[in-house]
C-alpha cells in the first residue's frame, strides 16, 4: 500500500519525486516520476484489475525476454476521500479509491518520432527486431492482441513492446477486444481468432505504415491487384511480405518463423532487381515445400511454372482462385491433381489481365 496526496496541486505519491502526468490510455494512466533510486520510472495507474494483473502476469512471465516492458513492483493506493476529490479535479476519473499502481522502466523514444527518421534499411531492420521479439513472445505462449506503433517504444535504439492489457495465452481464442487500425477486425467478427495470425496481421501492418506513412484499408487485402498496386510503392519483396503477413484468411498468412526468413531482411543495398525476385522465388519454395498439404504442394508447382515477374506471390493468387468459386475446394474435393488445377487457373488469369 501507498498513499497519494496533493500537495498544492502537486500529486504526491510515497517514494516518488517529479511526478508528472504523460497520457491517459483506454483503461490506464501514466504518469512519469523518478523512484527513490534516482531512475525515471512510468506509473501505471488503473482500478481495472483485470488489465493491471494481465500487465504483471506476461511481464513475469516474459521477465527473461529483451524487448519487453519491465516492472519493478506494484501497489494498491490509499487515498482518503479529500485527496480524491482534489485528485479528480485535477485528472478527472483516473483515481478511485480501488486504484492500484504498476511501476516500470520508463522508455523515452515514442515509435513514430524514431522511425520517421531512419532509412528505409534501418526501417526494415527495426521491423527486424521486433518481429524476433514477437516470435519469442509467441515462443512462450504468449500472445499481445494489440501490436501497433503506440504499444512499441525504443530505448537505446533498441525497441520494447509495452501494454500486454490484452495478451493471451491460449493457441485459439473465441475473439479479441482488439479492433484498432492495426488489427484484422474481420478475424474477431468471424468468432474465431489464431491469436499468432493475429499479431502477424498487426506487425504486416505496422510495416505497411512504416513503409508508406499509411494503414491497410481493410476491404484492399482481398484485392488480388494488392500486392501489384503494393509493389509499385514498398517494391517486390516488402510487397510480398506485407501481403503475406495480411492476408484476409488467417491460415494462409506467413507463420512468424518463415516471417523471419524472408528475403527482405537479407537485402542489401547492393542488391538487384534481378535478385530480389530470385530470392524471393527461392523463399517461396522453400516456405512452400515445408508446408505438408496438398495445397503448398499446388503453390510450388505454380511458382516453379511461372516466372517471379508475372506471379509474385502465388499464396496472392490462390486466395483469389479460392474465392472465385472455391475452384481449389473443387479440385481437392475431386482429387484434381495440382497441376490440373494450376493449369485451370492460369487459364483464368490469362482472362483477367492481372
Ligand atoms: N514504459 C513506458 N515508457 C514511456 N512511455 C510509456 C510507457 N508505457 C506507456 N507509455 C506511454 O503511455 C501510452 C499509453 O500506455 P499504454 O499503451 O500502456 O496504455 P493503454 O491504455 O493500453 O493505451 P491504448 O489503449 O492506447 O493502447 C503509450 O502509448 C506510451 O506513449
Ligand atoms: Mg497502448
Amino acid at each position: 500500500m501507498i498513499q497519494v496526496q496533493v500537495i498544492n496541486k502537486q500529486i504526491v505519491i510515497d517514494q516518488f519525486t517529479s511526478i508528472k502526468f504523460l497520457e491517459q490510455g483506454s483503461f490506464i494512466t501514466c504518469f512519469t516520476a523518478i523512484d527513490k533510486f534516482q531512475r525515471k520510472v512510468i506509473l501505471t495507474v488503473s482500478d481495472n484489475e483485470r488489465e493491471l494483473q494481465s500487465r504483471l502476469k506476461m511481464a513475469n512471465k516474459l521477465q527473461n525476454i529483451h524487448g519487453v516492458q519491465k516492472y519493478y513492483g506494484n501497489y494498491k493506493l490509499t487515498i482518503s476521500d479529500y485527496n480524491l476529490a482534489v485528485l479528480n479535479q485535477l485528472f478527472p476519473r483516473v483515481f478511485t479509491n480501488t486504484s492500484s499502481i504498476l511501476v516500470g522502466e520508463y522508455y523515452n523514444t515514442n515509435f513514430k518520432a524514431y522511425v520517421d527518421q531512419l532509412s528505409i534499411n534501418k526501417k526494415i531492420n527495426v521491423f527486424y527486431q521486433i518481429v524476433q521479439i514477437v516470435e519469442e513472445l509467441h515462443s512462450n505462449d504468449v500472445y499481445h492482441m494489440d501490436l501497433k506503433p503506440s504499444n512499441i517504444l525504443f530505448h537505446n535504439d533498441q525497441p520494447v513492446i509495452i501494454d500486454f492489457g490484452l495478451a493471451v495465452e491460449n493457441q485459439i481464442v473465441e475473439s479479441s477486444l482488439n479492433t484498432s487500425a492495426y488489427s484484422p477486425k474481420h478475424d474477431v467478427y468471424a468468432g474465431q481468432v489464431f491469436p499468432d495470425k493475429f499479431d502477424i496481421f498487426c506487425l504486416g501492418n505496422i510495416l505497411h505504415e512504416m513503409l508508406t506513412k499509411q494503414t491497410i484499408f481493410p476491404s484492399i487485402i482481398k484485392d488480388p491487384k494488392f500486392q501489384k498496386l503494393l509493389q509499385t510503392k514498398v517494391g517486390t519483396l516488402a510487397a510480398n511480405l506485407i501481403t503475406g503477413m495480411t492476408k484476409w484468411d488467417q491460415e494462409q498468412r506467413y507463420p512468424i518463423k518463415i516471417i523471419l526468413e524472408h528475403p527482405l531482411f537479407i537485402k542489401s543495398d547492393l542488391t538487384s532487381l534481378q535478385e530480389d525476385e530470385n530470392n524471393l522465388k527461392e523463399f517461396l519454395n522453400n516456405y512452400t515445400s515445408s508446408q505438408s498439404d496438398s495445397s503448398s504442394i499446388f503453390v510450388q508447382q505454380l511458382s516453379q511454372n511461372c516466372s517471379c515477374s508475372d506471379f509474385q506471390d502465388p499464396y496472392q493468387e490462390l486466395v483469389l482462385f479460392n474465392t472465385r468459386e472455391s475452384l481449389y475446394d473443387l479440385a481437392g474435393s475431386q482429387q484434381m491433381s495440382s497441376i490440373q488445377c494450376g493449369i485451370l487457373f492460369m487459364e483464368d488469369e490469362d482472362s483477367l489481365d492481372l
